[in-house]
């Protein structure tokens, strides 16, 4: 207990920052902040459990001799179709190489020979600029030598198997959270002066995803509740290549395979990319592989695609370069000597949108920051560049710690105030409603969408909703339920606006682009907890 917590309820912490979650976002920005300060990391699970975790193909970054900034620039803004705040671009890009020097720094291995780094080709990028560690392990490392850096430092405090419900708000700014412990059901409230969320995305919201159990929409429903700005929630990527076997959630197989000259083929043998991209072939962006995929699975009524490893090398290569996901293979008898052929599908993989940030964190609400996939600084714009994921957490977890240090701490009357204002009796659904809410997202809100579907989609949601109960003492499962219906319904609304089709976000009912759109979506909440929407010109 730190002394400013004496006179607080047993359940009442306080310390200068909290940070919501624990991928690098999270955790690079914790890192930095307490240098300044005392920090609590609330994380649902374990420490190590995130979307980072399983990062396989890499960190993209312009630090190999053939490459620049600039090239890393014009590769984010082609994949981000037209949407991308060119200043967050610019900022990744230049302040990456120092970002990812800064993370070697504290021992994060990543794979080189003769001492030279060494860096794979993925999708859309002109340069092979993905860094890699361990060949296919790269989120794994990542985690590891951020965490420990964190976990060595006095000033951190770390409550796992935690999860936030709400903020708390004093006149409209952030002065912490409310939070369930998951094990013994108690409530517990964290009392800081900034508070960063970095809990992730929302890849639980269908059924067939890449993402660890823990990426439930949970952060764009508690802002969305303490009625900050979401932004762009529509665009939603679907990665192509995720392994066609039983089990939830799927295992990726990286896009770095690919990369290394893999290729889809239908069930037929074919080589079907030439017809879809005859320029770009199997390393298109990532939305219109996904599509070409699900095109094909389509018309040849198959649960799957081949991809067809052998173009690697022999067996002994591709386990040299890819030991994971050989493993993987080897271990569920999915690795066959003779075809080198493994069977995959698209998944719901990341999400552009979020909570609206600036390029230093801040949100719509004082006292609230958020970065990583949580947020949305308009660095991705439609379509996140492959292996561009990790670069946000380090560079804008750099950059919201600063914007964390700089703001004020609580004053004692904010704390007296905190400590006893009321919580809120929280909206809980039954945790059997998922299964029928991840069909419904991946049927009517998946990789193509049209208006028809939607509201399908939006009617079933609403009906959802209708239902939710507020308990006094809901159990952390049903909370979290009804968490999944509020974001799915925020990500449905987003997709019912945008009538075109850009990057993640497809409509068969407005199959191109149009000028008109080329804007930001804003959705917040009105007075009576319905959505809003408002617009915002895309940076140049
Ligand atoms: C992959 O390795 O294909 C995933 C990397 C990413 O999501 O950028």
């Amino acid at each position: 207990m730190r002394s400013s917590e004496a006179g607080l309820a047993r359940n009442v912490l306080r310390c200068r920052f909290v940070v919501v979650g624990s991928g690098i976002a999270g955790l690079w920005t914790a890192r930095r902040l307490s240098e300044y300060g005392d920090v609590t990391i609330i994380t649902k699970s374990q420490l190590c459990e995130s979307n980072t975790e399983y990062a396989q193909g890499g960190i993209a970054v312009a630090l190999l001799p053939a490459d620049s900034p600039e090239l890393h620039k014009q590769d984010t803004l082609a994949a981000g179709a037209g949407l991308c705040d060119v200043p967050a671009v610019e900022m990744l890009t230049r302040e990456g190489p120092d970002a990812v020097l800064d993370l070697i720094s504290i021992g994060a291995r990543f794979d080189s020979r003769d001492g030279n780094l060494l860096a794979g080709r993925e999708a859309a990028h002109q340069r092979s600029r993905v860094i890699h560690a361990r060949g296919d392990a790269t989120g794994a490392e990542v985690e590891r030598a951020a965490s420990e850096a964190v976990l060595n430092s006095p000033n951190v405090r770390v409550l796992e198997n935690t999860f936030v419900t709400d903020l708390i708000l004093i006149h409209g700014k952030c002065v912490g959270v409310e939070a369930i412990d998951f094990v013994s059901g108690e409530s517990i409230r964290v009392l800081a002066g900034s508070t960063m969320m970095a809990a992730g995305g929302a890849g639980n919201l269908y059924r067939v995803t890449t993402n660890p159990p823990v990426t439930i929409g949970d952060a764009m429903t508690v802002a969305w509740r303490a009625g900050a700005a979401l932004q762009d929630l529509e665009f939603v990527q679907f990665h192509p290549t995720a392994l066609a076997a039983p089990g939830y959630p799927k295992f990726l197989i990286s896009e770095a395979v690919r990369g290394e000259g893999a290729i889809l083929r239908n069930t037929s043998g074919e080589a079907f990319m030439q017809r879809y991209s005859p320029a770009q072939l199997d390393l298109a962006p990532r939305d219109e592989v996904s599509r070409a995929v699900l095109s094909e699975m389509q018309s040849d009524n198959s649960d799957h695609v081949w991809l067809d490893l052998s173009p690697i090398g022999d067996a002994s290569a591709v386990e040299a370069r890819f030991p994971g996901i050989m493993a993987e293979l080897r271990k569920r008898e999915l690795w066959n000597d003779e075809t080198f052929c493994i069977p995959v599908t698209p998944a719901a993989h990341y999400c552009m949108g979020g909570i609206r940030s600036d390029v230093n964190g801040q949100t719509s609400l004082p006292g609230f920051y958020a970065c990583g996939e949580a947020a949305s600084c308009g660095v991705h714009g439609a379509n996140r560049l492959a292996s561009n994921s990790l670069l946000d957490g380090l560079v804008f977890g750099g950059r919201s710690a600063r914007g964390m240090i700089g703001a004020p701490d609580l004053t004692d009357a904010e704390v007296t105030s905190a400590a006893t204002i009321a919580g809120r009796d929280l909206p809980a659904a039954d945790p059997d409603l998922r299964d029928q809410l991840r069909d419904l997202m991946w049927d009517h809100v998946g990789i193509l969408r049209d208006a028809e579907g939607l509201a399908a989609g939006a009617e079933e949601l609403a009906r959802m909703r209708a239902g939710f109960e507020h308990p006094s003492h809901a159990k952390p499962e049903e909370i979290q339920t009804a968490m999944m219906v509020q974001a799915a319904q925020l990500i449905a609304t987003a997709a019912q606006l945008r009538c075109e089709s850009r990057g993640g976000h497809f409509r068969t009912d407005y199959p191109e682009a149009s000028d008109e759109w080329r804007k930001h979506i804003i959705l917040h909440s009105t007075h009576d907890g319905e959505i809003a929407a408002t617009y915002a010109p895309v940076l140049e």
